[in-house]
């Protein structure tokens, strides 16, 4: 019985250490030895990876306010806590310039560092998976031949237990899937290359498609359907698509090369630097070729007219509705009065004079049709500081000259007499925690 008893436990502990050893062998990832740094690559190898740098954005997030290109130090606010950038310069020592490119690519891929430690995925690694390896190595090639930046930037200390880097492999585990992007049939090139410039360098779903808990992109139906990026909403870009005018592929290579669309509106908040650095730097073909897969995606019937559900109205129309709210014919309200006060020189519909840049019609603002108020709100209150094309002209932030109230009367009345939407609710409570929000 005894000797029974003891055999029992020793194949239990044997086991329970083979199942231990396993789990290590799975989670542990070797260091990649560090290499001198790599000089010399062909002209059309770094063209190529300059413009999937651009796509892939990656000086957005690897470039701290003020701080010099691809150095690090910004800081990204997660549900998990703050998150710094890293410095992704060619500097030895405090870059990655002691990167082979098997470090890089299983970085690229896999989020582990050269050191072997795993990385968090507010870094879109689960996107440039999807990279096709020509280009993995061209953008390798460009990042390499940057200039190196001496600079450390903050250590990120998330709170227990997400400062346990290693279960980040059973994150992976769940939801990265390294497949690369096959072409699909009966599309035409154009678009293919479209879905795969927003699916893997791109990264547009990091932002415009919903998370769950886990803060993990949701797929299927949810692709594209709407999301959330640093307090700002980005809209869907699928059939959800909230716009009042159908997007056409032209209108989204306006929004995407310049910034705006006469029917649409500008691109602002954190879609401003996407179009800077990325859809307005890329090949003009490639960003043609996201618009045409964008377009195909059924945000309405494609041809800027009313679709057949009668949920968007025809641009004569909107505007035919605004102008009469914006000649103030009585009885006057004061969303009107603050309208016409504090916005209209900027915002007027038809021929007044025009200000430098460029004038939204404020009726085919994405903004006013969203069900949260966010983004409009913070348009008020900020203004727009850095356009996504020096050529748009800035917008003078109401932060310090429009309470809570008035933000909220003048909202609720672009809402209702713009949009002809029913009102936000608790709206001057929203604009004050947003306010407290986004002040620097
Ligand atoms: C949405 C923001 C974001 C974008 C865009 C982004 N990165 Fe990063 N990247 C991060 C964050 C955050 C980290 C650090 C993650 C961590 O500490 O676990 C990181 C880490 C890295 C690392 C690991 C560096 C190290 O020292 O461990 C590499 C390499 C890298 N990024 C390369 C790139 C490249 C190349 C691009 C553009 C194609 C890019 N990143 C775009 C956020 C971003
Ligand atoms: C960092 C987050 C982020 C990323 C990445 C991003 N977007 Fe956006 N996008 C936004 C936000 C926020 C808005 C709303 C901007 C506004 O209201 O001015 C937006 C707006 C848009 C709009 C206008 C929608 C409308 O109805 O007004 C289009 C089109 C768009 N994005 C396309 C793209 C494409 C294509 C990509 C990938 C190449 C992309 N976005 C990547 C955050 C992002
Ligand atoms: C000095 C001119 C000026 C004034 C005054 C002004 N704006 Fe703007 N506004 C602009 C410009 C220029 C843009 C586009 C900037 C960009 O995004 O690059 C803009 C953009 C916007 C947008 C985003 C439009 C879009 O296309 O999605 C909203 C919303 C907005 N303004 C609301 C207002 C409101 C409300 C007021 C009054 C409180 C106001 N603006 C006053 C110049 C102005």
């Amino acid at each position: 019985m005894k000797s029974r008893r003891a055999t029992f436990l020793l194949w239990t502990l044997i086991v329970v250490i083979v199942l231990a050893a396993a789990l290590f062998a799975y989670v542990w990832k070797p260091a990649i030895e560090p290499v001198q740094p790599q000089g010399s690559f062909p002209e059309e190898q770094l063209q190529r990876g300059g413009n999937i740098a651009a796509a892939g954005l990656c000086v957005v997030c690897h470039t701290a306010p003020n701080g010099q290109r691809n150095a690090g130090g910004l800081p990204m606010e997660t549900p998990f806590g703050t998150i710094y950038t890293t410095n992704i310069t060619p500097d030895p020592e405090t870059g990655i310039g002691a990167w082979s490119f098997d470090a890089f690519d299983r970085a690229m891929r896999h989020g582990v560092a050269r050191d072997g430690s795993y990385l968090y995925p507010a870094f879109p690694y689960t996107y440039y998976t999807h990279l096709s390896p020509d280009d993995m190595e061209a953008l390798y090639a460009y990042i390499m031949t940057q200039p190196a930046v001496r600079a450390e930037p903050p250590e990120t200390e998330l709170p227990f237990p997400f400062n346990i880097r290693p279960l980040m492999a059973g994150w992976n585990l769940l939801f990265l899937d390294p497949d690369p992007i096959e072409p699909v049939e009966g599309e035409s090139e154009e678009w293919n290359r479209g879905n795969y410039l927003a699916r893997a360098a791109g990264h547009c779903a990091a932002c415009h498609s919903p998370r769950n808990a886990l803060g993990a992109e949701k797929e299927g139906k949810h692709y594209l359907a709407g999301g959330e990026a640093e307090g700002w909403i980005a809209p869907a870009l699928n059939q959800e698509s909230p716009a009042p005018v159908a997007w056409t592929q032209e209108a989204l290579f306006n929004y995407l090369r310049y910034g705006f669309d006469e029917a649409h509106g500008a691109a602002a908040g954190s879609m401003a630097p996407v179009v800077r650095e990325g859809t307005a730097r890329i090949a003009e073909s490639d960003t043609r070729a996201l618009a045409t897969y964008l377009a195909s995606l059924g945000n309405g019937d494609g041809n800027g007219e009313p679709d057949g559900g009668g949920k968007q109205a025809a641009p004569a129309e909107t505007e035919r509705r605004t102008q009469a709210a914006a000649t103030l014919s009585p009885p006057v309200t004061e969303g009107a009065r603050l309208f016409a006060s504090a916005c209209l020189a900027c915002h007027h519909a038809g021929d007044g004079p025009a200000t430098f840049g460029v004038q939204p019609q404020l009726w085919f603002s994405t903004s006013l049709y969203l069900d949260e108020p966010d983004n409009v709100v913070r348009h008020i209150l900020d203004g727009v500081q850095s356009p996504a094309n020096d050529d748009l002209g800035y917008m003078p932030p109401f932060r310090h000259s429009l309470s809570d109230r008035q933000v909220a009367t003048l909202v609720n009345y672009m809402r209702t007499s713009f949009a002809q939407k029913p009102e936000w609710r608790d709206l001057p409570a929203k604009v004050g925690h947003i306010r407290s929000e986004s002040a620097r």
